[in-house]
């Protein structure tokens, strides 16, 4: 079976996390306001996990013989200072990427990977988590 479909998937996947570090690092700078407090430190935790999440990719994409992407997923990213905006913005990006994910997961079955589907279901469980937090965070 060829590893093509899943390559496809997992640089899709890295468009996503690089989106992610850009969108998170742009919110932590422009947060203003008292929520600035507890959303920057926030923020730049995402942003670090979204870089973690990027390098994992990265190198399963090198282990099956890909050639990963250097551009992020092309979305705009809505440039605000509200964090009501932020936190809509962020549970949209968390919902984007657990389903690419959980697709990734598909195709991993079938290849019987089993390292491979450890790792990438330890990201998908992080975001999972996430659109789970930000959904009561934007009530
Ligand atoms: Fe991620
Ligand atoms: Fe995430």
């Amino acid at each position: 079976m060829s590893n093509a479909p899943l390559i496809e998937k997992l640089n899709e996947a890295l468009g996503w996390e690089l989106r992610a570090i850009s969108q998170y690092s742009h919110y932590a700078a422009y947060i203003r306001g008292i929520h600035r407090f507890q959303l920057a430190p926030h923020f730049n935790s995402e942003a670090q996990e979204s870089m973690t999440h990027a390098d994992t990719v990265r190198a399963s994409i090198v282990k099956l013989g890909g050639i990963a992407v250097t551009e992020r997923n092309p979305k705009a990213i809505e440039h605000t200072s509200d964090y009501k905006i932020m936190l809509q913005e962020s549970l949209d990006t968390e919902i984007s990427a657990s389903k690419v994910y959980s697709e990734i997961l598909t195709l991993v079955e079938k290849t019987g990977d089993s390292d491979l589907y450890d790792s990438i279901e330890q990201i998908y469980l992080a975001e999972v988590r996430s659109v789970e937090e930000l959904r009561m965070l934007v009530e």
